[in-house]
């Protein structure tokens, strides 16, 4: 029997509809497979075949791990703190200075060593290279530290350098004098041994990080601008090795920061007439400018994930994640929207995802029967790297949505550009490769900075700008970070020292081995 009415035509057309969303189901769903099982194949074939030059090695003896463990002490102990702009402990950088000298004094004989003063207390050294043909590189650390007060509740005094269960206490552990004395400490002894670099490079100390960078960091730019410096790549603070810290992931995670969001800070305001409480206008300064907060409070940015290099960090790592997140992560081209619904949930995972808002101030008001004239607050925005500056103020400003609320950018910079990670980039493999010979359970993979460093000033000098110091970050940790109990363990800092000391010799190479034949694109 055959039916042929209008019925059975309807019948036949949703059959087709739905057999051909079906295969288009099973079709991404064979790319999404074959995807997330190639990523597997790729990890870990690129080490072989480098030429040696890390031909000194570093074990460090007991009298060598007293010395560097006393010298990086006495760096905490002065209180090298930054409490604004205008507000920096001079005299403690004037001791940090003589501190250098002393603890480091191969570094500051060596015929090979030219040290300078930049903007009085920031450090720049340039250690010359034996074959002047390979472009110098440069390492970057800042002396200053923020603002610590015993009384926030340490367990050790933060300038105390004291020790408790093989971790050494104190403000600026982590942020940033492990790198800066780690660095010279691995120089001495490099020179000590003998060791003539091939490549030349520079280290750069800035004293000013914690606010800004705008005397050291950029006076040493520009120091190398005027000589016609151009650096194959800066290597600066900022990502480390998660340890247990993302969850579902297995193993540790180096996460090298291959870029830095931007930053506005704006100002809105509003201004009316003054006037006695007792007659008020329907609608205060106050009242206008908190409805105009609460618009922004309420439409956040577009959430962004997936077009930024989040994306890479997560591609990377996808295959030490089991299924079904192992599935999700190897195909972002699919599932980058629906990840980024659940990432935006937690504050700090949803800074990955967009322009994040933040109302820091709101100031208004002199007295309990005066109508305001002026209410003012200011918006500190993190600008997520596929969005420019221009274009969060102009959302700003659409949100906002009221002509009486006036808007004043204070501060701020676009996204920094994405440093080269593929196979053919010196500078992250490199940092790569010293990593995984140094820490070799660790996955390596790309990853973006949500905090500035003083790198971002050295954009005009390099293309490749990284962001990675080998500290561990296990639970907890990030908070230890510009808050209470922040703390290196001995080992990690040692560890340190040998990291720098591999690095440096790991860049004498002349050039990358070839990249084997990739598979990686599908
Ligand atoms: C390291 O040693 C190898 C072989 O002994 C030698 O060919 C190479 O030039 C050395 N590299 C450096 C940077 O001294
Ligand atoms: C500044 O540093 C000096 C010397 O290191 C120290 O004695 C002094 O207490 C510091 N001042 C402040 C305000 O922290
Ligand atoms: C360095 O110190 C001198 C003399 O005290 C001062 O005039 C100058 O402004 C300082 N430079 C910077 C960049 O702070
Ligand atoms: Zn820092």
């Amino acid at each position: 029997m055959t039916n042929s009415g209008p019925k059975f035509k309807i019948l036949k057309c949703l059959k087709i509809i739905i057999s051909s969303l079906f295969i288009t189901v099973l079709l991404l769903f064979t790319v999404a497979s074959i995807r997330t099982f190639s990523l597997d194949v790729n990890v870990g074939l690129q080490l072989a075949q480098w030429e040696k030059t890390s031909n000194i090695s570093l074990v460090v003896d007991e009298h060598q791990r007293d010395e560097l463990l006393r010298n990086f002490k006495e760096a905490i102990r002065i209180p090298t703190v930054s409490f604004t702009e205008t507000d920096i402990n001079t005299t403690a950088l004037l001791e940090f200075d003589k501190l250098l000298r002393k603890a480091f004094s191969t570094v500051f004989s060596s015929i090979l060593v030219r040290h300078e003063l930049v903007a009085n207390y920031s450090h720049l050294f340039w250690v010359q290279g034996s074959q002047p043909d390979l472009v110098p590189y440069m390492l970057l650390a800042h002396i200053d530290v923020v603002p610590a007060s015993e009384s926030d509740g340490w367990e050790a005094p933060p300038f105390s350098a004291e020790e408790l269960d093989g971790f050494i206490y104190g403000r600026g552990t982590i942020d940033d004098k492990s790198p800066v004395m780690g660095i010279l400490q691995a120089l001495e002894y490099l020179l000590k041994k003998g060791y003539a670099p091939r490549r030349g490079f520079y280290i750069g100390l800035g004293h000013d990080e914690e606010v800004s960078g705008y005397k050291g960091a950029m006076n040493i730019v520009s120091v190398l601008k005027q000589r016609g410096v151009q650096l194959s790549f800066v290597l600066d603070e900022g990502l480390a090795i998660l340890d247990g810290v993302i969850s579902g992931l297995e193993g540790p995670a180096a996460l090298i920061g291959i870029s830095e969001k931007g930053s506005a800070t704006v100002k809105l305001s509003v201004s009316m007439v003054p006037g006695h409480s007792s007659m008020p206008p329907r609608e205060s300064s106050i009242g206008i400018l908190a409805a105009a907060v609460k618009r922004l409070e309420d439409n956040p940015m577009p959430r962004l994930f997936g077009h930024g290099p989040e994306r890479g960090t997560f591609e990377h790592l996808a295959h030490k994640f089991k299924l079904p997140m192992k599935f999700i992560m190897s195909n972002l081209w699919l599932f980058s929207s629906l990840l980024g619904r659940v990432l935006e949930r937690k504050p700090d995972t949803n800074a990955f995802v967009r322009t994040t808002t933040a109302v820091t101030m709101f100031n208004a008001g002199v007295k309990v029967n005066v109508i305001p004239s002026l209410a003012e607050a200011y918006v500190n925005l993190r600008i997520h790297s596929s969005q420019t500056l221009q274009e969060v103020l102009d959302l700003v400003q659409s949100i906002v949505g009221d002509q009486r609320v006036k808007m004043e950018l204070v501060s701020g910079f676009d996204p920094l550009p994405i440093s080269s990670n593929d196979e053919k980039s010196f500078g992250f493999q490199i940092i790569k490769k010293t990593v995984l010979d140094n820490f070799p359970t660790v996955t390596v993979a790309p990853g973006i900075c949500i905090g500035n460093t003083d790198s971002r000033h050295f954009r005009d000098l390099t293309s490749d700008i990284y962001r990675f110091a080998p500290v561990w970050f296990k639970p907890g940790d990030a908070q230890r970070f510009h808050g209470i109990n922040e703390r290196i363990s001995k080992k990690n800092y040692e560890e340190l020292v040998v990291f720098y000391f591999s690095l440096i010799q790991n860049c004498d190479i002349e050039k990358l081995p070839e990249p084997h034949s990739s598979v990686h694109e599908l």
